[in-house]
């Protein structure tokens, strides 16, 4: 079953040098999470952030749950350390791990929510076989590494293949999107079974965050 809608900012196109404060403000004008994108130069060709800047922003003050899209491999040894610096969620991409259901378990045992990314082009495979295991599915709709990408169609067949696994497992699992969101496609994304919104560039790259955010709520401008 559909869970309530949740956005996400992306805080990969957040200002770094006052962090705490933006991330603040896109919550006040109506985010529900913080979606914090974490790249090693070698899974993705980028570089970004760590635990301590999750630390940093708990320490800030940020109370709401902080969604981690770890890009990087091999991903077991920082799953503790995110735990500890005040993550609630972690997500991997099969890729990065040699075992993908060792180290979802870690991410439950480590106090967390557990997510599964999938690229644009990899199969849904593996879903079948952790799905126990699993609070959340992230779909790329984009090549993970940066913000600012164009959708890729294919995601919306995805979406709908996805939110039929999910349904057919009668778990409560949470189905995310991640990559080229704007308030033009949510409308169609939502449509086709994401309950979950990431969104970079289209929140942090606008004047007014609170009218995006209600944009791709689908609410009508105040
Ligand atoms: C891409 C990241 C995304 C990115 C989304 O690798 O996982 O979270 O920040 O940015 P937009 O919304 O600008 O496509
Ligand atoms: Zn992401």
């Amino acid at each position: 079953m559909k869970q309530p809608l949740v956005i996400a900012p992306s805080i990969l196109s957040a200002d770094f040098a006052r962090l705490g404060q933006d991330t603040r403000a896109a919550l006040d004008a109506g985010a529900d999470w913080v979606h914090f994108d974490v790249m090693d130069n070698h899974y993705v060709p980028n570089l970004t952030i760590g635990p301590l800047v999750c630390k940093a922003l708990r320490d800030f003050g940020i109370t709401a749950p902080i969604d981690v899209h770890l890009m990087i491999e091999p991903v077991d040894r920082i799953i503790p350390e995110f735990a500890e610096a005040g993550a609630s969620i972690i997500s991997i991409h099969p890729e990065t791990t040699r075992h993908l259901d060792r180290s979802l378990s870690l991410i439950r045992e480590c106090g967390c929510q557990a997510g599964i990314v999938f690229n644009p082009a990899t199969p849904l495979e593996a879903l079948e076989w952790v799905i126990d295991k699993i609070d959340l599915v992230l779909l790329m709709s984009v090549n993970p590494g940066f913000g600012g990408q164009k959708f890729i169609p294919s995601a919306i067949p995805k979406l709908r293949q996805a939110r039929r696994i999910i349904d057919d497992s009668e778990l409560e699992i949470r189905l995310e999107i991640d990559g080229g969101v704007k308030p033009d496609n949510a409308a169609e994304i939502i449509a086709a079974g994401a309950d979950t919104l990431v969104a970079g560039s289209a929140i942090f790259g606008a004047q007014d965050y609170a009218a995006v955010i209600r944009a791709l709520r689908g609410e009508r401008p105040t």
